[in-house]
C-alpha cells in the first residue's frame, strides 16, 4: 500500500529541487502518494497566510512531510512558519547528520549526527525590556526554559537513534558549570537516561565551548551529539561546515504527531528559476524520510547513487564544482541507481 506524504515544494529554488527529488524517488520505485500543498510566499500569494490551514491539515492526516525551503514574509501580521509547524506537531527533535561526501575537503571520513532540542531553552521567546530611569530599553531579559520531560525525550531520542543506526556513542553537550539550574537539569536527566543504555551505547559529556574546539580539532572522535536548542543551532551549522557547507546538508524535525524532512539551506533567490540549484540536500532529506518510514534499503541505495555521482564529479552542479543543470545532475543520479 502506498504511503501518503505531504509535499511542500517551497519558494525560490524549492519547486525545482522538489521536482528533482520526487523524480528520483519515483525512479527508485518508492511507493509514495504525494499530497501537494503550498507554504511560504507561494501560500501568501494564494491564501494570504504563509502556513495555510489546509497545509497543516494535510500533515495532520499524513503525519509526514517533505518540505522545500520557504521564504518567511517580512512584516507583522504573518504567522511564523517554523513556530506554527513546531507547535502544531510538537517537533521536538531536530536531527542534522553530517558526513564527508566531497573528496578533498579538510576532513575525510566524518560521520556525525547532531540531535538538537527544538522546543525549549533560550528560544522559547520569553523576553522583555527593563526600563531603568528614562531609558525604556536599558536592559533586556530572556528566559531559558528547560524541563525534565523535554530533556528526557530528546536525550532518549538521541540514544534510540544511536541504537537504530548502529552508532557507538552519544555525546551530551551542555554548560552546566555556569548555568547550574537550567543546564544542570539537562545534564542530570541526560545521565539518568544514559544509564538505560549502559553497555550498549557509550556516553560522554562535553562543555559547549570545549566541544566547539574539539569539533574543529578532532571531529572524527564524535558520533551522535545531543544538546539544547541554542547550542544545537550553532553546532549544527558548524558540523555542516566541517563537511563542506549547506549544499548537501539534510535535516529532519521529528515530533510526537508528525515528522518534517527538509534541506537545511534556504530559497537561494540569487539562482532561482535558472535550473542550476543543487537538489542534493533535499534528496538526502528524502533518504532520511524513507528510513523514518522503515524503507532502509531504498534509502541506502539512493544515498549511494547520490554519493557516487558527487564523488565522480563529472555531472554535478556549479556549487559542487561542476557545470551540470539541476535536471542533468538528477539524471546522472538516476542512472547510478
Ligand atoms: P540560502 O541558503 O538561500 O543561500 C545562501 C547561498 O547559498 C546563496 O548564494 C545560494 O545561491 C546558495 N545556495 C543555497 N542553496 C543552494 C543549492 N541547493 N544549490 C546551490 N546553491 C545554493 O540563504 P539566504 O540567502 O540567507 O536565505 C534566502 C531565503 O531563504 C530567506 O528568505 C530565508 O528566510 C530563507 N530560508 C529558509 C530556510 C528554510 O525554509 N528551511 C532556511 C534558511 C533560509
Amino acid at each position: 500500500m502506498s504511503t501518503k506524504v505531504t509535499l511542500i515544494p517551497g519558494d525560490g529554488i524549492g519547486p525545482s529541487i522538489s521536482r528533482a527529488t520526487v523524480r528520483l524517488l519515483e525512479a527508485a520505485g518508492a511507493d509514495i502518494e504525494w499530497d501537494e500543498h503550498v507554504a511560504g510566499m507561494s501560500a501568501v500569494a494564494k491564501y494570504g497566510d504563509p502556513i495555510p490551514d489546509e497545509t497543516l491539515d494535510s500533515i495532520k492526516r499524513t503525519r509526514i512531510a517533505l518540505k522545500g525551503p520557504l521564504e518567511t514574509p517580512v512584516g507583522e501580521g504573518y504567522r511564523s512558519i517554523n513556530v506554527a509547524l513546531r507547535k502544531s506537531f510538537d517537533l521536538y527533535a531536530n536531527v542534522r547528520p553530517a558526513y564527508s561526501i566531497l573528496p578533498g575537503g579538510r576532513y575525510q571520513n566524518l560521520d556525525l549526527v547532531l540531535v538538537r532540542e527544538n522546543t525549549e531553552g533560550l528560544y522559547v521567546g520569553i523576553e522583555h525590556y527593563i526600563k531603568i530611569g528614562d531609558d525604556p530599553r536599558a536592559a533586556a531579559e530572556a528566559i531559558a526554559i528547560i524541563t525534565r520531560e523535554g530533556s528526557e525525550r530528546i536525550v532518549r531520542y538521541a540514544f534510540e537513534y544511536a541504537v537504530k543506526h548502529n552508532r557507538k556513542k552519544v555525546t551530551l553537550v551542555h554548560k552546566a558549570n555556569i548555568l547550574k539550574f537550567a543546564q544542570g537539569l539537562f545534564l542530570d536527566v541526560g545521565r539518568m537516561v544514559a544509564r538505560d543504555y549502559a553497555g550498549r551505547i557509550e556516553f560522554e559529556e562535553r562543555i559547549v565551548d570545549a566541544m566547539a574546539m574539539n569539533l574543529v580539532l578532532h571531529p572524527e572522535r564524535f558520533d551522535v551529539i545531543v544538546t539544547t536548542n541554542l547550542f544545537g543551532d550553532i553546532l549544527s551549522d558548524q558540523i555542516s561546515g566541517l563537511v563542506g557547507g549547506l549544499g548537501l546538508a539534510p535535516g529532519a524535525n521529528i515530533g510526537k504527531h508528525g515528522a518534517i524532512f527538509e534541506a537545511v539551506h534556504g530559497t537561494a533567490p540569487d539562482i532561482a528559476g535558472k535550473n542550476i540549484a543543487n537538489p542534493g540536500a533535499l534528496m538526502l532529506a528524502a533518504c532520511m524520510m524513507l528510513e523514518h518510514l522503515g524503507d532502509d534499503d531504498r534509502a541506502r541505495r539512493l544515498r549511494r547513487a547520490i554519493e557516487q555521482t558527487v564523488r565522480e564529479g563529472k555531472t554535478v552542479t556549479r556549487d559542487l564544482g561542476g557545470s551540470a543543470t539541476t535536471d542533468q545532475f538528477t539524471e546522472a543520479i538516476i542512472a547510478k541507481l
